[in-house]
């Protein structure tokens, strides 16, 4: 027999945006379940974005979940742009008077996680066969299968779809009913996570003639390197020896030396800006990568889905309290005007920085007349600084 529950809000996702939103909405007293497919322990080992903007930095620190962000988060004011050997640094905190924080998505993830079990919110790994029902009622319910292979029912108010870019929430929604833009990029990238120091204290954007490279880290032990590969890349053909030796290509710089080191983890990632309107159908509310993706160039797809669910709280915190449905009518427009500018930034950044297959020389000549503009223009350097720290959550 299927067990019947009621909550106020089922989230579906334990990702940065379901988690995020859970905890939002209980510090206002709002009930929530929070249901994900996975285990506890991989989400909190799948290492993903590791790029905060100070916007998204700030939001977790009202929220009470930024202490150990702000004791172990690296806090960088600049990041460079490497091409013709050289690198041109894009000065954020002179240009912005803002920064960046890098600190791993699956930190943060540890950290919510770790807040709502203290809190003894109800969260449920290992959940199966999740499906969402009567969404244009007002007591939408979702059906799953629990850790235990149990039958479940829950009866919501609002269902927030929080289950990324291949969960089951924004196919139950009629396709009729939704628009979908998207753009497939030539290729993909190759990222992996070494046990070395980083080679640089700041991120480094590889321009080079066999594609884009890129140098990040985790902490000052860790760092994470990213190459351009083709789209239909299969990790098998990239040994660590060839991964290092096309890093060490396409990162060469005078006076810059690569610090190599084990390979811990290895994965291709493929490319795409994809977006849905409206981000609700009746009672589901879409946030986070089930309702956008970008490519990761810019360092947005986290913020985005955090920037979302702190739109979402408030609204659904007016509506369950007061009864006030201006929040949640407004607020597929009001993310998707976010949206839209970091769609525009991560495909300008991936423009800028990536070689596709059977570009000509024209197309390079454009590119590099553009990082060049960007590295030497103020104004054009601000735009990209002022973009990637993070626009104020209200400015688009
Ligand atoms: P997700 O993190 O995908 O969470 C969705 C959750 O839902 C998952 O835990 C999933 O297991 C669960 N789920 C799926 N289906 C179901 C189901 N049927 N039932 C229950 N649960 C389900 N972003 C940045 O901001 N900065 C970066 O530097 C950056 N770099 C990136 C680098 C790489 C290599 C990749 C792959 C991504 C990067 N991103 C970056 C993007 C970022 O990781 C995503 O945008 C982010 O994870 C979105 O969060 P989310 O909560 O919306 O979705
Ligand atoms: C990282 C990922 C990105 O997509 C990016 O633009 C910068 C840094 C990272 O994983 O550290």
């Amino acid at each position: 027999m299927m067990a019947c529950v009621r909550t106020q809000v089922g989230i579906v996702g334990a990702g940065p945006a379901g988690l995020l939103l859970a905890h939002l909405l209980h510090r206002e007293g709002v009930d929530a379940v929070v249901l994900e497919a996975r285990s506890r322990e991989y989400v909190e080992m799948r290492v993903r974005a590791g790029v905060l903007e100070q916007t998204s930095v700030e939001l977790l620190r009202e929220a009470g979940v930024a202490d150990r962000l702000d004791r172990e988060g690296l806090v960088h004011e600049g990041i460079s742009l490497r091409f013709d050997a050289t690198d041109h640094r894009i000065a954020f905190t002179e240009l912005t008077g803002r920064s960046i924080t890098v600190y791993g998505q699956q930190e943060v993830v540890k950290d919510l996680i770790a807040e709502r079990i203290a809190a003894g919110a109800p969260i449920e790994f290992e959940v199966a066969d999740v499906a969402v029902h009567d969404l244009t009622g007002d007591a939408p319910r979702i059906t799953y299968t629990d850790a235990t292979g149990r039958g479940q029912e829950l009866t919501c108010d609002v269902i927030a779809g929080c289950d990324g870019f291949h969960g089951v929430t924004r196919d139950a929604i009629p396709a009729g009913a939704l628009t979908v833009y998207e753009h497939v990029y030539p290729f993909a990238w190759l990222g992996i996570l070494a046990e070395a120091p980083p080679s640089h204290e700041e991120l480094i954007y590889a321009y080079h003639e066999r594609g884009f490279a890129l140098h990040s880290m985790r902490s000052p032990r860790i760092t994470r390197l990213y190459l351009q590969v083709a789209p239909d890349e299969s990790i098998e053909r990239w040994p660590d020896e060839r991964i290092w030796e096309e890093l060490h290509r396409r990162l060469a710089a005078d006076g810059f030396s690569l610090t190599e080191g084990p390979v811990l983890e290895k994965v291709i990632t493929g490319m795409r800006s994809f977006v849905v309107e409206p981000m609700r159908h009746g009672r589901l509310f879409l946030a986070g990568d089930a309702a956008h993706i970008v490519p990761p160039t810019g360092a947005k797809g986290m913020n985005l889905a955090l920037a979302d669910v702190r739109r979402l709280a408030g609204a659904v915190t007016d509506f369950l309290r007061h009864g006030r449905v201006d929040g949640l009518d407004a607020y597929s427009d009001a993310c998707l005007r976010r949206v839209w500018r970091a769609e525009h930034f991560s495909w300008w950044m991936t423009s800028m920085l990536h070689r596709a297959e059977g570009d000509d020389a024209f197309q390079r000549r454009l590119q590099l007349s553009q990082l060049r503009y960007t590295a030497t223009s103020p104004a054009a350097a601000t735009s990209l600084a002022e973009n990637y720290v993070g626009l104020p959550f209200d400015a688009t």
